[in-house]
């Protein structure tokens, strides 16, 4: 309920909406509640009295005030209906926002498709919550209490006998309420789970079909969509236990009403036209409970979804700038390593354990170790991905830590292990970063990284489009396209995370070389994780790590001459490449 008290104040940024919204409410209930005194009057003054003009009177105002009440219904549903994408507009850019600035580990963590499912089912529970059920509410409060002072007013014993009604519903929707909470919370859950199945599938899709699991594929979905259904029908039936009563009791009031109230007529104490009126009345009462009892469950939905996406909003950021923080300028090319520990996140190991090692302005990095050994790790935490554990990682003597994030990213040029590409042509992909670079420029990336031959045979050429992460490219081509990609951005520092795997040796050779040379020009300090025993030859000094431990660092010959571990991993390469 904490969560639905912040989307209320979230509303305060629409107070205009909100109270045009408000307004019309207080008009249709105003105009609700003269109705039936104008019933009673026609039918008092009118008709009781055979006055013709009075009659007319009253139905030709009838007809005003029901022109009025249609306005202000009118009003009252649009202004909240805004609202509520207002809200619904608000939350989505928030949730999305803050997915932009969390970190790695974050999304290490969560489950895209919970986070999915927020910033559109639960988004959505919000908003319905907003534009209906919450004028609902306000709406049947205010006409339950203006309805119930003017049956106090007209018959008091009747309003009472009446007005039981109230509190009998009250207990029973606070109940089911309270009740229900966490079911509906489990609905949206459920969901969330039943989407990352969908999203597996949809991602894994050739997978899935290589291996022929398409039927356990299946199942494994139906049964998640069963346990949707079971909670669902769960849900509905919490809803439709708790209302049959309430029927019930409404229905009985009726009957005692015209009973007594009849009565009173014939006893000369009470109208017949204040009957008529009551008993209209008494559907204005009903009429909000039951409204209210509708808008029980979708408060309960909203209250549930409220909670799951302001724990997004309120994610914790754990990687931002400090407030003295100060912009990457000039690289000098001093990139130390001081005792650095990491453990990721929840895991129960240290990835990297003590590594120092300190670069030369311009020098060519390679690291090198077995499979999980800790490469890519260890620059992940340059960019700051991940913050060291124990440690500090400086560069020209400034500690990561106290360089604006921006400025550290953007000039730290990094092809990962794993390409990403996004839907669009070749030249958005490889401008990615820079999206108004000239072409000239594209093609000179394109040409580095030996990709542009290819693009050019194409017949769109640059203006070819890709599909959803890249489909319809080689693993070489989209691991050329994203070197291309990086090779466009102002870096200063450059890592290339086994960016070659995927290439033929001889390509891998040609863009080493064209890199070689743009190192030289560009850049302060160069990494690469690389399996290949030219890559490594090239560099000028090598890491070798195993088990996250930085076990030797030297030249090609020195290792050669020192390190067994060196020996055997290029052995194994040697073994690799003669095998091709
Ligand atoms: N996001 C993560 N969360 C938890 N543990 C991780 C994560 N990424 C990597 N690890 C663990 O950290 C260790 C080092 O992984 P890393 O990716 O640095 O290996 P690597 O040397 O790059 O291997 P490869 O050559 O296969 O790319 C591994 O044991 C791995 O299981
Ligand atoms: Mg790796």
């Amino acid at each position: 309920m904490q969560a639905l008290k912040r989307v209320l104040v979230s509303l305060q940024a629409y107070r205009f909406i909100v109270l045009g919204a408000f307004a019309s409410l207080l008009l249709l209930t105003a105009a609700n509640a003269v109705t039936p005194q104008l019933f009673r009057w026609g039918i008092d003054q009118g008709i009781a009295q055979q006055d013709l003009q009075v009659v007319f009177y009253s139905a030709v105002l009838m007809v005003v005030v029901a022109i009025g009440r249609g306005l202000f219904n009118f009003g009252q549903s649009f202004w909240s209906e805004q609202a509520s994408q207002e809200v619904a507009y608000d939350l989505r850019n928030k949730i999305f926002n803050k997915i932009q600035n969390l970190s790695f580990s974050y999304h290490d963590q969560a489950q895209t498709s919970q986070l999915l499912t927020r910033i559109t089912s639960d988004v959505e529970q919000i908003r319905s919550f907003v534009g209906t059920s919450l004028i609902q509410v306000v709406g049947s409060v205010v006409t339950l209490v203006s309805v119930a002072i003017i049956l106090l007013i007209m018959n008091w014993q009747l309003a009472l006998i009446t007005l039981v009604l109230v509190p009998i519903a009250a207990l029973l929707l606070a109940n089911f309420l309270v009740k229900n909470q966490a079911l509906f919370g489990q609905v949206q859950e459920q969901l969330g789970d039943l989407n990352a199945v969908l999203q597996e599938n949809l991602f894994g899709v050739r997978v899935v079909k290589a291996f022929v699991r398409e039927p356990v594929e299946r199942s494994r979905y139906t049964k998640l969509n069963d346990e949707l259904m079971a909670v669902n029908m769960q849900t509905i039936s919490a809803i439709r236990n708790t209302f049959p009563l309430i029927f019930l009791i409404s229905n009985l009031i009726t009957v005692v009403v015209i009973g007594y109230g009849g009565a009173q007529v014939i006893g000369g104490t009470f109208t017949i036209g204040e009957l008529v009126a009551f008993n209209s009345y008494l559907l204005f009462i009903l009429q909000p409970i039951l409204l209210i009892g509708f808008a029980a469950p979708v408060i309960a939905q909203a209250a549930a979804s409220a909670e799951r996406v302001y724990e997004v909003v309120d994610a914790q950021i754990e990687i931002r700038d400090r407030p003295d923080a100060v912009p990457f300028e000039k690289c000098g090319g001093r990139i130390a390593f001081e005792n650095v520990h990491f453990r990721y996140p929840g895991a129960s190991t240290e990835a990297l354990k003590g590594i120092s090692f300190e670069t030369k302005p311009k020098e060519l990095i390679a690291i090198l170790g077995m499979t999980g050994s800790g490469k890519s790790t260890i620059i992940n935490l340059l960019p700051r991905f991940y913050d060291v554990t124990e440690g500090a990682i400086r560069i020209d003597g400034r500690d990561v830590r106290d360089v604006q994030l921006e400025s550290l990213r953007s000039r730290i040029g990094i092809v990962f292990q794993e390409t990403t590409l996004f839907s669009g042509t070749l030249r958005d992909n490889i401008a990615y970063a820079v999206p108004d670079a000239p072409i000239e420029q594209v093609i000179e990336v394109a040409k580095t990284a030996q990709i542009h031959d290819f693009i050019s045979s194409l017949p769109d050429g640059y203006n070819t489009i890709v599909g959803e992460r890249g489909v319809g490219l080689s693993g070489g081509q989209k691991q050329r396209i994203a070197i291309a990609r990086t090779l466009l951005t102002d870096y200063k520092i450059l890592i290339l995370d086994d960016s070659t795997s995927a290439v033929d040796a001889k390509t891998a050779a040609e863009i080493q070389d064209a890199l070689d040379h743009l190192m030289q020009q560009h850049t302060c300090t160069s990494f690469v994780i690389a399996q290949r025993i030219t890559t490594v030859r090239n560099a000028d000094r090598i890491l070798l790590i195993d088990k996250g431990q930085l076990v030797a660092q030297g030249t090609h010959e020195e290792l050669m001459r020192r390190s067994p571990l060196y020996g055997s991993i290029l052995e194994s390469q040697v073994k690799k490449h003669s095998l091709v």
